[in-house]
Parts: structure tokens; C-alpha cells; sequence
């Protein structure tokens, strides 16, 4: 039997755990930080998921089997790398694989050179040439990045001129995400659905999952700020087998083949279904969150001889199904959020493991309090998600447990699902 390391703590790490705590092979799971609802499932360590020294020692003592990086943070800083040289068996890429998040303008060159299909794009390091740019194309809204990572935000999409120079400023001269956006990225503004695809993946093979969509914007109907993402279904209605076999001839393989370097892990997708076909808006070099909520709960495989797989590159010999019908997760973010929020709230409705009957609880924000009661401790919360035999009933099971459970002044989409189910219903 093995012991696993996840390093993490948010909803996308309690989904991961929960899915490996299934599998026949995995005996005790510890987590670096984890959480409240974690720890009902995980030992959990207060170490901090971009620590690389602090996850070095934490593996030596514990001396698990395999060690799971989560978030992208700490793969773009070369936390895999380091945890090999010690001889650890890892899930996740290399830094030099990574980068294809890490860095925008890496992955737009790779797009370019290898022909897959993406927005049209300039680099600039410089406001006066940027904004010079901004003024010839002249075309509205404009889509401004952040090379690298900046904490999901790193994304503007200008309505005017006004709001473009304003963005470029912040980037490059005021270094608003510090490095990230010494460089940035403006390009052609694309419409369509959109449509995540989570892919595992060990160099060789590559086996998209189940589709899924996000809901990133805080209020129905899409409207209000830009967050971490406000709910998810799974599959996607808009990705048909057709589209599926688009995106494999011409991005998903290849991505695959593009480069001499080796992705290991979870390589994630973002693209949009515009009339001119699917394109790339971003790769991920790993699970999306919330996606990876709706997405293992589906998946009919054990995820740890997956990721073993991965690691001896005998992703091939493993077969991978998915389960029929849907599921969806409601996110319940706390008051304020995705702005100033307040926290401290009691759980309510859950039971000693932080679940409840008919769902998965999947816990981002929350802690145990000196008491060793759950209390609210981040921005989004938990992901309250169920499955069901169609779209409708999962989106019906999972509001049904937003209702039985949750905490005080909780803020929580209450459209989530509704535009894939206007998808199934005109035929889409
Ligand atoms: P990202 O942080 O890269 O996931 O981007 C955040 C969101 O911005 C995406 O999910 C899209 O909704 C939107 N977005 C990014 N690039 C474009 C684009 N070229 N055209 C339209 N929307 C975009
Ligand atoms: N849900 C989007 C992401 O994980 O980046």
C-alpha cells in the first residue's frame, strides 16, 4: 500500500484526495498546507505549497511513496524537478515543461511556430510601443496578459482605449504582478463558448478527460468581477465528439509533439468554440480548480495507477473510462468576495467529515478553529458537488445541498449550468 504527499490546499486538492483515497493502492495521505476539510482526509502539515525547501524536508521525513503537485506555483518554480534529484516519485511536470503556463509569451511562440490555432498576438516590454499598437489596431475590446503567473489576474480585457493604456501602464511601468508583467501579451479578443479540457498525459499519450466549463464571473447571467471560478459542470455540451476530434488533430497532439520537453501531469486546455473553430486561450500545466471538482468525480479509474503511469511513462497501457451522465459544483464564496471578504463564519449542515448526504464537499476555504469546529478561512469556501443522471438533476442535487448546507452571508451563483442546459436544449 502507499502513502501519498499532495501538496496544496484548495477544493481541486480535496477533490484529488477524496478520488485517491478511493483508489485500492493508497493506504495513508498526507497534505502541505491542506485545510479544514482535508484534514478530515489528510494528515496536513503547515507547509506552504510554494516552499520548496520546507516540501523537501517534509517528504524526507515522511518518506512517501509518491509526492502530487497541485498548483502551478510551485511547478513553474521546479518543485517536481527538486523532489526527483531526491529521488521522489512525483505527479507533475518539470519547470521546463510548467513554463507553457508559467510564461504567456512562451506558449504563444509555441502556438505560432507549431501552427496551432490561438488569437492572433504581440509582445511588447515596452508601454510607449504597446500602447502605439493599441492605437494602429484600434480595436475593441482588447485582450492585455501578463507573461507570467499573477494569481489569475493577469488577464484584462479592455472595453476602451482608455482602459487599454491603463492596463499597459500598470503592467509594464507600475509592475502591478512585479516580473509577471515586465512583458506582456495583447491580442485579438475571441467569442464563442468556452471549454475546459483537463488532459492526462505522460509525453507520449495523451487521454483528454471528460469535458468541462467554468463559470468565472462572480454574479448571474455573467455578470460582476472576474474570480477563481464560480461553478462548474461537467461535460460540456458545446464539445462535441466532433469538436473533440478537431481539437486532437490540431492542438491537443500537436501541443504534444511540439517541443523536446517532456509533460508529465495534468495539461490543461482552456479553449474557445469560435466561428472560426476551436482556439487555444490558455494551457494550464495542471488541473484546473474548480474543473478537477466535477471532472474526478467521474472519472471510473483508479487515479493513483494513473498517475503512476504517468510517472513510468506507461500511460498507454492504462484504461481510462468515464462515468455516464453529469455532474456540477456550486461554489459558496464568502461575503465580498472576489473582493475584501470576511471570514470566521461557522460551517453549518456538514457532518464530522465536512460532507454531506448525496454531495461532495469539496472545502477550499475553510479551518478548523481552536474548538476543532470548521469555520470560513478564504475567499471561495467550499464546492458543493453532485452528480446525476443528466445535466438537470446534477445541477438539482448539487443546489440541493447549497441548501442544506453552507455559513452566514454565503455568496453563491445560482445560474451555474443554466447556458450548457440552453445548449442541450437547442441541440447544440
Ligand atoms: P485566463 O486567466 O488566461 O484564464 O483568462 C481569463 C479569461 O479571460 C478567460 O477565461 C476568457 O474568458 C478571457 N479571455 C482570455 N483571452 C481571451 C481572448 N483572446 N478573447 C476573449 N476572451 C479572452
Ligand atoms: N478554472 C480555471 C483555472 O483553473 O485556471
Amino acid at each position: 500500500m502507499k502513502n501519498i504527499l499532495v501538496i496544496g490546499g484548495g477544493g481541486r486538492e480535496h477533490a484529488i484526495i477524496m478520488k485517491l483515497a478511493e483508489s485500492k493502492h493508497v493506504d495513508k495521505i498526507y497534505c502541505a498546507p491542506g485545510n479544514g476539510g482535508i484534514s478530515k482526509y489528510a494528515e496536513c502539515f503547515s507547509v506552504s505549497a510554494t516552499d520548496i525547501d520546507g516540501v523537501i524536508a517534509l517528504a524526507k521525513k515522511l518518506q512517501p511513496d509518491m509526492v502530487v503537485v497541485a498548483p502551478d506555483d510551485p511547478l513553474v518554480l521546479g518543485m517536481v524537478d527538486a523532489l526527483q534529484a531526491e529521488g521522489f516519485m512525483t505527479f507533475g511536470p518539470k519547470a521546463n515543461a510548467a513554463i507553457i503556463e508559467g510564461s504567456k509569451v512562451f506558449s504563444k511562440e509555441l502556438m505560432k511556430k507549431y501552427n496551432i490555432p490561438t488569437a492572433f498576438y504581440e509582445v511588447f516590454t515596452e508601454s510607449e510601443k504597446a500602447i502605439a499598437y493599441l492605437k494602429e489596431q484600434n480595436s475593441y475590446p482588447a485582450v492585455i496578459k501578463a507573461d507570467g503567473l499573477a494569481l489569475g489576474k493577469g488577464v484584462i480585457i479592455a472595453e476602451n482605449e482608455e482602459e487599454a493604456i491603463q492596463a499597459v501602464h500598470e503592467m509594464i511601468d507600475d509592475q502591478k504582478f512585479g516580473k509577471s508583467s515586465a512583458r506582456i501579451v495583447i491580442e485579438e479578443y475571441l467569442t464563442g463558448p468556452e471549454v475546459s479540457v483537463l488532459s492526462f498525459t505522460d509525453g507520449k499519450t495523451i487521454v483528454p478527460m471528460i469535458s468541462s466549463m467554468d463559470h468565472k464571473r462572480a454574479l448571474n447571467g455573467d455578470m460582476g468581477l472576474n474570480t477563481g471560478g464560480m461553478g462548474t459542470i461537467s461535460p460540456n455540451p458545446y464539445y462535441t465528439d466532433e469538436i473533440a476530434k478537431e481539437c486532437m488533430d490540431k492542438i491537443f497532439t500537436p501541443t504534444l509533439n511540439a517541443e523536446g520537453r517532456t509533460f508529465e501531469g495534468c495539461l490543461y486546455f482552456g479553449l474557445m468554440l469560435t466561428p472560426k473553430g476551436p482556439k487555444v486561450i490558455e494551457y494550464n500545466c495542471r488541473f484546473g480548480d474548480p474543473e478537477t471538482q466535477v471532472v474526478l468525480p467521474m472519472l471510473e479509474a483508479d487515479l493513483y495507477e494513473i498517475f503512476e503511469a504517468i510517472y513510468n511513462h506507461e500511460l498507454d497501457k492504462v484504461d481510462i473510462k468515464w462515468k455516464k451522465g453529469s455532474c456540477a459544483c456550486v461554489i459558496m464564496a464568502s461575503p465580498g468576495y472576489p473582493q475584501k471578504y470576511f471570514t470566521g463564519y461557522d460551517m453549518e449542515g456538514l457532518d464530522e467529515m465536512g460532507q454531506t448526504d448525496g454531495c461532495f464537499i469539496y472545502h477550499a476555504g475553510t479551518k478548523l478553529d481552536e474548538n476543532g469546529k470548521l469555520v470560513t478561512s478564504g475567499g471561495r469556501v467550499i464546492g458543493v458537488t453532485a452528480t446525476g443522471n443528466t445535466l438537470l438533476t446534477a445541477i438539482a442535487n448539487a443546489y440541493r445541498g447549497v441548501e442544506k448546507v453552507g455559513f452566514k452571508h454565503a455568496h453563491y451563483r445560482e445560474d451555474i449550468g443554466q447556458r450548457a442546459l440552453k445548449a442541450l436544449t437547442s441541440e447544440v
